[in-house]
């Protein structure tokens, strides 16, 4: 039972509720960057932030930033955080989760008027994972003084640049380098977030430390056929785009089945003009490859790559393939790993270390500051999925192993 003194996971999960009410679809929770929604969410969290005893702002790329003063002001930060967008049909608590589980232990913290040495910031990442333009961490690349300028042209679904998004959301393009932050003033990026995957949950554990976040490549991929009358068309005489992208796409299922750790993924494909009676001439897919090692990913996109050139060569449509993120193996820091890992055995719990195969803020972080992550299970291990589902109690119990942490955080041996 959570005293005033104590994390509630009954309000963690009840906040993760009012989030993934801030949705652009009724029936389905989709919020994406520099969206309205985007704007409702982000009310709702300074607000919490500010209840919580922190200060709370937006910063040029449209991220919400909540700082705890520290005993003396100006004390660079413990950052904690995660995003608060998500995929499409998503679910509660992907990035969500982590950003109310920060503002619960801050709250926590103010309410016994405790005071560090440290900061502590919670950052809600306004876009890790790049529905609306393709690239993902744009949030975190931007914190972390990497944000490529050149994305600004990137398009949406509906063609409206990411310039002309922040314009409307009424943030400055020209000043999105102001959020990067100065290496003195984070002593840390620690995130709490769901497992996304079975492991913990196989194994009867509620948390487990983050070993490293493996990385990922992904790619846009554009085929030019010819279309033509679906009647009239001999099979080997015809140019078809769709029937070329669903080639590749099992042969990226076939060259990324082949190593352990490896995966590869066809989220989204489309085909033009879209008529039961028409050859498709025109056909677009995503590709998403990910690997503990960076060396065995990229020699799996290397190989992705000539298939698909050879394929397309064969069957004589035009191809394109466009890289649109990479993100490095994020290795979480051992000192980071280890603190994590004595406030779990804190609670009488087995310290678990695993990495995670999905992507998070972290890589992007990385550049920054060192990194850590604390895993929760969650049920089924399903996520990016309306059925993604953790309960009240390892929501709270995650918030006490978190809230030890930051209670017990020592900065790296040599930074003060
Ligand atoms: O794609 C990912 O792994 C993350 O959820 N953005
Ligand atoms: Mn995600
Ligand atoms: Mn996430």
């Amino acid at each position: 039972m959570s005293g005033p003194n104590q994390p509630s996971g009954t309000r963690i999960c009840d906040r993760c509720e009012a989030l993934a009410r801030c949705s652009e679809e009724p029936e389905a929770l989709t919020r994406v960057f520099l969206s309205a929604e985007q704007r409702k969410a982000d009310e709702l969290t300074r607000a919490w932030m500010r209840e919580a005893g922190m200060s709370a702002r937006q910063d040029q790329i449209g991220n919400v930033v909540g700082r705890y003063e520290g005993a003396a002001r100006h004390a660079p930060c413990l950052m904690l955080g995660s995003h608060l967008d998500t995929v499409r049909n998503a679910g509660k608590y992907d990035g969500m989760l982590g950003v109310v589980a920060a503002i619960e232990c801050v709250s926590v913290l103010h309410g016994r008027g405790a005071r560090f040495p440290f900061a502590i910031e919670v950052v809600g990442f306004a876009d890790e994972e790049g529905v609306r333009f393709g690239a993902a961490l744009i949030g975190s690349r931007a914190v972390a003084g990497t944000f490529d300028l050149g994305l600004l042209e990137s398009r949406d679904a509906q063609g409206v640049s990411m310039r002309e998004a922040l314009v409307r959301y009424g943030l400055d393009p020209a000043c999105v380098g102001n959020a990067a932050r100065r290496k003195g003033d984070v002593l840390a990026y620690a995130e709490l977030h769901i497992e996304q995957g079975p492991v913990l949950e196989a194994e009867g554990l509620p948390v487990g430390v983050v070993t490293a976040i493996n990385g990922a490549s992904r790619y846009t991929v554009d085929i030019d056929g010819l279309a033509g009358h679906a009647g009239t068309v001999p099979m080997k005489l015809r140019q078809d785009a769709l029937a070329a992208a669903a080639e590749c796409a099992l042969a990226i299922e076939s060259r990324c089945s082949r190593e352990p750790d490896l995966v590869g993924t066809v989220g989204r494909i489309e085909a033009a003009p879209g008529a039961t009676n028409v050859i498709p001439g025109f056909a677009r897919f995503t590709i998403d490859v990910r690997a503990p090692h960076d060396e065995q990913r990229r020699a799996a996109a290397a190989d992705i790559e000539s298939t698909i050139a050879s394929i397309c060569c064969r069957r004589n449509v035009k191809v394109r393939v466009r890289q649109t993120h990479e993100g490095r193996t994020a290795v979480c820091a051992a000192w980071l790993q280890d603190q994590i890992g004595q406030a779990i055995a804190a609670q009488g719990l087995p310290v678990r270390r695993l990495p995670s195969g999905a992507g998070h803020d972290g890589m992007a972080m990385i550049d920054l500051v060192d990194i850590g992550m604390l895993f929760v299970r969650c049920a089924g291990g399903i996520s990016h999925n309306p059925l993604e589902a953790i309960s009240p109690g390892d929501a709270e119990l995650a918030a006490r192993v978190f809230l030890r942490f930051i209670e017990n955080f020592r900065p790296a041996p040599g930074r003060r």
